[in-house]
């Protein structure tokens, strides 16, 4: 009688103990969740059958333990930056084994190289998670959270966490402007695709807020005629493309307008616009100030500007990283990824609108 007695207190101790551990992680960082595209992929499409991945080197030269994980990148991407300022461990990809149990707390990333708004955008790919997936994956993961920690517990982890969803390049790049005459150009001509694609990434960010978020940081897009894949393909001066500039300057104003509209419907600054086309114009127009020797030529790749085909074992790769803005034809160096995330961090309402993340961080502190 004596020791069976013994034994519940010990299972209720270690209930305790387990609880409390659990809470304890709960208050070191709030949860973070990742939607998107190849910008922000933690490694989603390594347990894909997709041709878009970067799962071997030098993908990850400069990752701690100099291993490619997914990341289209030299070394760290935006969320893992974020996740440092945030003090918290990376987000594992939702597909990951790992994922499971407490790592569940830290949040997840359900981000996929090649997707875009539209689902035609990326079919080249074949096997990639679409938005609506990621977003049918993120009411899935609230489930998995709710058996961990109740549900209670998990609306307000859910409800208390970053958001970052960063789309709508490849629904130009991948899409609208992949071939010439391409389905979509021929049926749309550029602003009314824009409207279009504008119009369903407004359903997305509801959907979003339906399911939960109310710290949403929204990419805009990046100056795509400037990227080395695309120098080599369409420039013949070495100037950014210009139809990917139009297409650029027409997305990124209304995709600030509909952040605005969506925050008036709401009632609350849920949605904070990122000026991620001048966070990077900033250094492609005045390279030496960032300490970039090349803000053209990839670090990895063949061909002109090393813009053709993709980063392989084979291709070239520059000795130093910190020196070029472009990792390969399409993505950032980590270094360049560092510049970003700091004006996310704390740059002015012209970089984040209507607040920047320390502003974020420091607002929500108060309020939870
Ligand atoms: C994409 O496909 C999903 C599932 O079939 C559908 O619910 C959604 O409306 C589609 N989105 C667009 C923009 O057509
Ligand atoms: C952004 O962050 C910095 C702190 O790093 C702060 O001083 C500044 O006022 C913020 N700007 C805006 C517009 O919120």
């Amino acid at each position: 009688m004596a020791s069976s007695l013994f034994i519940i207190n010990i299972s209720y101790l270690v209930v305790l103990v387990s609880l409390a551990t659990l809470s304890r992680h709960c208050d070191a960082a709030r949860a973070f969740f990742v939607f998107g595209d190849s910008l922000v992929d933690n490694g989603n499409n390594n347990f894909l059958m997709t041709t878009a991945r970067a799962d071997s080197l030098p993908y990850g030269i400069d990752y701690p333990g100099h291993r490619p994980t997914g990341r289209f990148s030299n070394g760290l991407n935006i969320p893992d930056i974020i996740s440092e300022h945030i003090g918290a461990e990376p987000t594992l990809p939702y597909l990951s084994p790992e994922l499971q149990g407490e790592k569940l707390l830290v949040g997840a990333n359900f981000a996929s190289a090649g997707v875009g708004v539209l689902n035609d955008t990326g079919i080249q790919f074949v096997n990639i998670i679409r938005i609506g997936d990621q977003l049918r994956y993120f009411q899935q993961y609230q489930q998995r959270l709710s058996g961990l920690i109740g549900q209670d517990q998990a609306t307000q982890r859910v409800n208390q966490a970053l958001v970052l969803i960063t789309l709508g390049g490849n629904d130009f790049v991948n899409n609208y402007y992949l071939v010439p005459y391409s389905f979509r150009s021929r049926q749309f001509a550029l602003p009314d695709y824009v409207n279009y694609v504008i119009f369903e990434y407004k359903k997305v960010l509801a959907r979003l807020y339906e399911l939960g978020a109310r710290r949403v940081i929204v990419t805009g897009t990046g100056p795509m005629g400037c990227v080395p894949a695309e120098l080599a393909l369409r420039s013949r001066d070495g100037n950014c493309d210009t139809e990917l500039m139009r297409a650029a300057s027409l997305f990124n104003p209304q995709l600030v307008q509909i952040i605005n509209e969506l925050n008036s419907e709401v009632g609350s600054d849920v949605f904070v616009s990122a000026n991620t086309y001048q966070m990077h114009f900033d250094y492609l127009n005045n390279p030496q100030a960032f300490g970039f020797v090349s803000t053209k030529v990839a670090c990895c790749g063949q061909g002109p500007y090393n813009g053709i085909g993709l980063c392989t074992p084979a291709s070239n790769v520059c000795p130093d990283r910190n020196t070029y803005a472009f990792w390969d034809p399409f993505h950032p160096t980590e270094k360049a990824n560092r510049i970003i995330v700091s004006q996310i961090f704390s740059g002015t309402t012209d970089y984040m609108h209507p607040m920047n993340l320390s502003t974020i961080l420091a607002v929500d502190e108060m309020k939870n």
